[in-house]
């Protein structure tokens, strides 16, 4: 399977090891990002990451943000996304199974890479088990995001960025 990972400077590390772990099980992994500690936003990689599953660069993503929360919620924006921000297996199982969802979030600092592992194997391995009620809601909740150009538009962060560096923005 393809699964494109992405983190924020938090959590740089977890992702590293997470990603071996990834390889570790036969999958092919395309980091999309952060590859450093230097300040950054979860935005721009929960958008890197929705951005190559619902383009068909990869089959799922995996975002992971000190509690996950920011990240995901960052990808669910993207049409197509159906991210779960998870912190047990059995949640993440639920989350293929009923919602077909193929972004997963995790809190690297809330977790550590040892839950996130087990977290992982469980959800690549569950399947969705489509019925026409799970297919109905997966439906209407996919209507509630308009199409939107934050797919084609890569300068989305450009200003956000800018700003950042220049410091006009302070932690
Ligand atoms: C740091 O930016 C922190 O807010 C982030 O990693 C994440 O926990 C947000 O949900």
């Amino acid at each position: 399977m393809k699964i494109a990972i992405g983190c924020d400077h938090i959590v740089t590390d977890i992702k590293i090891k997470a990603a071996e772990f990834l390889k570790n099980q036969g999958h092919e992994v395309i980091d999309v990002g952060t590859y450093d500690f230097i300040r950054t936003h979860y935005p721009i990689f929960g958008r890197k990451v929705a951005k190559a599953v619902v383009t068909g660069q990869a089959d799922l993503g995996v975002c992971i943000c000190g509690t996950g929360i920011g990240i995901n919620n960052s990808a669910v924006k993207v049409k197509g996304i159906r991210g779960a921000c998870v912190a047990d297996v059995q949640t993440a199982v639920a989350a293929k199974e009923n919602l077909n969802a193929n972004v997963i979030g995790c809190g690297g600092r809330v977790l550590g890479v040892g839950t996130i592992e087990y977290i992982l194997e469980a959800f690549l391995k569950a399947e969705y088990k489509p019925t026409p009620e799970k297919e109905a809601l997966i439906a209407k909740i996919d209507a509630m995001v308009p199409e939107n150009d934050c797919i084609e538009n890569d300068a989305l962060f450009d200003e956000f960025e800018q700003k950042w560096a220049e410091g006009y923005y302070h932690d």
